[in-house]
């Protein structure tokens, strides 16, 4: 969703804020501008459409050391050059850009312009630069902290003055930003990949922050001026790790990452052993979890479908009740919290919307909630009250692919965690962890079925509509399959448990509309094959993602792609790339833009 990025320091602002703005590219935008300050002017360029447009209208030569950029996706008012940030107050003396949404802009407009003030734009973020400049009195500090008593919503914003040069004051509610330390240079950004190539010293900011920022030092403090403390963290990873190198997309790479990915987040957490494993950031002794009896996992999009395949993980082997819900309907349905239960969220972004207030929410209500997260130092795994990181590593890709995994690579280390605490033996535990070893190679084995999968998108990626069809632990793979195919190919893509086709459903199927049947060698197999058979006798064409070695299936589907044998528990795992893949390469066919596909947004920082 929205980007920020502000510079001060001794280089050309200009260049460093458009480069800020490409590295986030990829959290979905539809405009971008930026505002530069130099010899008491402000400068403001903006443009709808890709970066690119933006680009071309900066003159190389643009000076200035200090400004602020952004890019837009779009909330109030239509996608144009004009609602584009940065927004100046009527003087054109303050510039500010602003993510999030300000819930009564329209009473504090209708105020202002009956105190003469002229709107240019139809946005809601206009309103922050006309209260700003209504209490400047030559300290823009004082007057954005005046400003933000009158603002009720959610934001992170930064504003500028002309005659404050090289001066930034940040301010969070809701939106991340997070400020960058270099060497007499700083940066505020709501990402850390906008200032990865000049510093990995950072400082997250929490809710209720303003931080005022000069070249060389910066002060945060609460809107009241109480002084805030902050610690400065390091990023754990490098500018590289952002880079395609050598693929030709971000998601291709980190769909071939899995293998890496997935062994990074096991890594020195399996006990060989005990048959168990190990997650220091529970934050819970052996006997609070030994007490939990039921499980609740939060999370939306591809995430919740990770937390529905650990659900069923958790219930299978641990046998502990467990349920995943969808974030967005938990904060409004007044959740009843059993202290029982322990909840968890879900995210890679740890900064969604739904999942934070959802957490919110249950937090109020006294629940325990842990978070399962991506990015390291993120509002969910601040706000929680314990959790562990995927370390998935920067997922830029719009679409999850290897964050998918990830998660389910934790949510299986825990669930091993809570079975070994109950029924689970030795014997069997240790048959889970050497069957989690094996993840990784048998993922990659997987990989070499790229160009054959190729070979069958490209007969079926005409097809307007597809089922996505799974039983048990591939039910929720299969949700994700369509959901991966409709997100980047805009294909119509229906997730189903293969038995409930005959409940309705199988009124579509047709000789045009394709099922993929997920064929585990579990026993739901059989059932799965009645359910594919019920497919082929209403002509419906069949692709399979079956187990090698598994030639009945090949006498059913028209067409198969084979996974390697595994622990029926690691299906998930190993199908779920197969279908990343097949998204991918009929997205590619049909000339859509894979890494940001239209109307997405990486992070989904509103409701
Ligand atoms: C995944 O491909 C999606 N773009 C989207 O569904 C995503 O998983 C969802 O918005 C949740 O994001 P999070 O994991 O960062 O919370």
């Amino acid at each position: 969703m929205c980007g920020i990025v502000g510079y001060c320091g001794d280089r050309a602002a200009a260049g460093v804020l458009v480069e800020g703005l490409k590295r986030m590219e990829y959290r979905g935008y539809d405009s971008s501008g930026i505002s530069v300050g130099y010899d008491n002017r402000l400068t403001i360029i903006k443009k709808k459409g890709k970066i690119s447009n933006l680009q071309s209208a900066v003159p190389d030569d643009m000076t200035g050391s200090y400004g602020i950029g952004h890019t837009r996706w779009a909330t109030h008012g239509e996608v144009n050059d004009l609602n584009a940030h940065p927004h100046s107050d009527s003087t054109g003396k303050i510039t500010i850009v602003h993510n999030g949404i300000i819930e009564n802009y329209i009473s504090l407009r209708k105020k202002l312009e009956n105190e003469g003030v002229e709107f240019k734009t139809e946005t809601d973020s206009e309103v922050i630069a006309h209260l700003i400049s209504k209490f400047y009195e030559g300290d823009l500090e004082k007057a954005v902290k005046s400003a933000l008593t009158h603002i009720e919503g959610t934001y992170g914003i930064v504003a500028i003055h002309a005659d404050e040069p090289c001066k930034m004051i940040g301010a969070r509610n809701g939106s991340p930003l997070v400020l960058g330390i270099g060497r007499g240079e700083m940066f505020l950004a709501s990402d850390v990949t906008a200032m990865m190539a000049y510093t990995k010293q950072v400082v997250y900011m929490e809710d209720g922050d303003v931080v005022v920022v000069d070249k060389d030092s910066f002060r945060t403090t609460d809107i009241r001026d109480n002084e805030r403390n902050k610690e400065i963290s390091t990023v754990g990873w490098d500018i590289d790790e952002i880079e395609k190198e050598g693929f030709p997309t971000f998601m291709e790479k980190e769909i071939f990452e899995q293998p890496l990915s997935v062994q990074r987040g096991m890594k020195g957490r399996l006990d060989l052993d005990q048959g168990t494993a190990k997650l220091g950031g529970l934050n819970m002794t052996n006997r609070e979890l030994r007490a939990v009896s039921r499980v609740i996992i939060l999370a939306a999009g591809t995430s919740y479908y990770a937390a529905m395949t650990c659900a069923y993980m958790l219930e299978r082997v641990a046998r502990i009740p467990a349920g995943a819900e969808l974030s967005s309907e938990v904060r409004y349905k007044n959740p009843i919290v059993d202290p029982g239960t322990l909840y968890f969220v879900v995210s890679q972004s740890g900064e969604t919307a739904d999942s934070l207030y959802a957490m919110r929410e249950l937090q109020r209500k006294g629940a325990k909630v842990l978070g399962i997260c991506n990015v390291v130092g993120s509002t969910i795994p601040r706000e929680s009250d314990g959790g562990v990181y995927i370390h998935s590593g920067p997922e830029i890709a719009v679409a999850s692919t290897k964050a998918f995994t990830s998660q389910l690579t934790a949510m299986y280390l825990f669930s091993l965690i809570m079975a070994r605490m109950r029924d689970m033996s030795i014997a069997e535990g240790k048959a889970i962890v050497d069957a989690m070893i094996s993840i990784p190679d048998q993922i990659q084995e997987g990989l070499k079925q790229n160009m054959y999968i190729k070979s069958i998108a490209e007969k079926y990626y005409k097809c307007r509509s597809f089922f996505f069809l799974g039983r048990g632990l591939t039910y929720p793979i299969a949700l994700e399959g369509a959901l991966k195919l409709k997100e980047i190919s805009y294909i119509h893509a229906e997730g189903y448990s293969a038995g409930e086709l005959k409940h309705g459903p199988i009124a579509l199927i047709n000789e045009e509309t394709p099922s993929v049947f997920l064929v585990p060698d579990d026993d739901l197999r059989e059932k799965i094959i009645s359910n594919m058979k019920e497919v082929k006798a209403r002509k419906g064409p069949v692709i399979a993602v079956a187990v090698s070695g598994d030639t009945e299936i090949a006498e059913i589907a028209d067409d198969v792609i084979y996974v390697p044998k595994a622990h029926e528990l690691m299906y998930p795992f190993l199908m779920v790339v197969m279908l990343q893949l097949f998204a991918y390469h009929t997205a590619l066919l049909l000339d859509r833009n894979v890494d940001q596909p239209r109307n997405l947004a990486k992070s989904v920082t509103v409701e």
